[in-house]
């Protein structure tokens, strides 16, 4: 059994909780001083002053000690929505976003998502896994140790469950916690171009029974987007999934206020993301709610958009995630310290909120908050060492990635 104590960092972030934090509590980390934590086997056995530690575990040097002094100890990263498994790239669609031309207007003349989607069809699988797993290795060494990641590059039965079955297999087989996501809803496919109500329909007689049975995707998401699938084809879907037993997601008010953030609230999704353009009423609405707000500001960076408007939606008490949405279009980036960056510098987020929405909320937005996401008694020891002394240099050394060490369900994954 593993056996650790992580000795005296000068701040051991505990984010402590096990529900996701609205409003003022987000600024609480919850930081301990002089303080060591004990981890044995997968999970965290103790946290507590640096003497009674030592006194209580290791009068017999049973544990390895790692010394943390003048570093940070803090909860992993919880990536809780991205697009982590796809064929090919767009460098090509950013240049011609760089020159001007909009993220919508190339996906209806055919590029955008669709073009990711021929590629993952063509790709097999053992290529797709295995640029996947390079992927995920990178995020480990971010300090990221659970990541969602959704489907929807496939659209078709077979590529579809692809998809899903290459994210199975890298959760058993990379150390990072894989929680997937069946997003069919992601666009609607050339077969069925002039018949989107069809495509919902076979979505949801064909595809969300099988992906149930083999227990392939925990959450069910759809693209509720102008010109994608309208607030009542996504009611329609996400109604039926909810029956079958799906949690639900929604990426919501995107490009337009379309409402998708209100109808997450309606049926008790897990989660409703984006939200660059939520109404005055969405926002009513989700800070009375369970639902997780997610705000993705890398996608607003890449689409040169305005961000998510943070501080009101936190200031009304919601409970506020950020994510990376890490895919090869509209936000090719998994950096979390970049991510956080302009969660601070341009979605008017304090640092400690970024903190604690990209670890406990986190959580929350993936039905996670009781097991991971804080430094807590009898959650997985799933933390990371930072080399400096203070969380405030994770945004003030801009873009440079701090993680030194990365523990994964008790085991030492990641060593800089
Ligand atoms: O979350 N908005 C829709 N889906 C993705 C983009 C996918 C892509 O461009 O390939 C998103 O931004
Ligand atoms: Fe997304």
């Amino acid at each position: 059994m593993n056996k650790y104590i992580i000795k005296n960092p000068s701040q051991l972030i505990t984010c402590s909780g096990i529900h996701g934090k609205r409003g003022k509590e987000m600024m609480d980390l919850n930081i301990l001083e002089n303080s060591s934590l004990v981890i044995e086997g997968e999970y965290i056995k103790d946290v507590g002053k640096t003497e009674n530690i030592f006194e209580k575990y290791n009068y017999n040097n049973e544990y390895t000690v790692i010394d943390a002094s003048g570093k940070v100890v803090m909860p992993g990263f919880i990536d809780s929505h991205t697009h982590f498994v796809f064929g090919g790239y767009r460098e090509k669609e950013f240049n011609m976003r760089v020159q001007g031309k909009d993220y919508m207007e190339i996906m209806r003349s055919g590029g955008g998502i669709i073009s990711t989607v021929k590629e993952t069809r063509e790709e097999s699988y053992d290529e797709l896994l295995q640029k996947a797993r390079k992927r995920l290795d990178h995020m480990l060494s971010l300090g990221i140790t659970t990541v969602e990641g959704k489907s929807g590059y496939g659209l078709d039965f077979q590529t579809e469950i692809k998809q899903l079955e290459i994210m199975k297999e890298l959760n058993d087989t990379h150390p990072i916690d894989i929680i997937s996501t069946y997003l069919g809803a992601h666009s609607i496919p050339d077969e069925y171009k002039d018949n989107p109500d069809e495509y919902i329909n076979y979505i949801i007689e064909e595809v969300l029974p099988y992906i149930k049975k083999y227990k392939l995707a925990e959450f069910c998401d759809v693209f509720c987007e102008k010109n994608v699938f309208s607030v009542n084809q996504s009611r329609k879907l996400l109604e039926k999934a909810k029956q079958m037993g799906f949690n639900l997601k929604i990426h919501a008010d995107e490009m337009v206020s379309l409402g998708g953030s209100e109808l997450a609230v309606e049926l008790g999704a897990t989660s409703a993301d984006h939200l660059l353009n939520i109404s005055e009423e969405g926002i009513k609405k989700i800070t009375k709610s369970d639902t997780v707000a997610t705000l993705l500001p890398g996608t607003a960076f890449s689409l040169r958009e305005k961000y998510a408007n943070a501080r009101e939606i936190i200031n009304n008490n919601a409970i506020v995630a950020i994510a990376s949405d890490f895919n090869p279009g509209s936000c090719f980036t998994e950096y979390v310290p970049f991510i956080i960056l302009l969660s601070t510098l341009y979605m008017g987020m304090k640092i400690e909120e970024a903190i604690t929405a990209y670890t406990i909320n986190a959580a929350a937005a993936l039905n996670r908050e009781n097991k991971t996401g804080s430094l807590d008694i009898g959650k997985l020891a799933d933390l990371i060492i930072i080399d400096y002394p203070s969380y405030e240099f994770i945004q003030y050394h801009m873009c440079y990635n701090p993680v030194e060490v990365v523990f994964k369900r008790g085991r030492m994954v990641y060593k800089k």
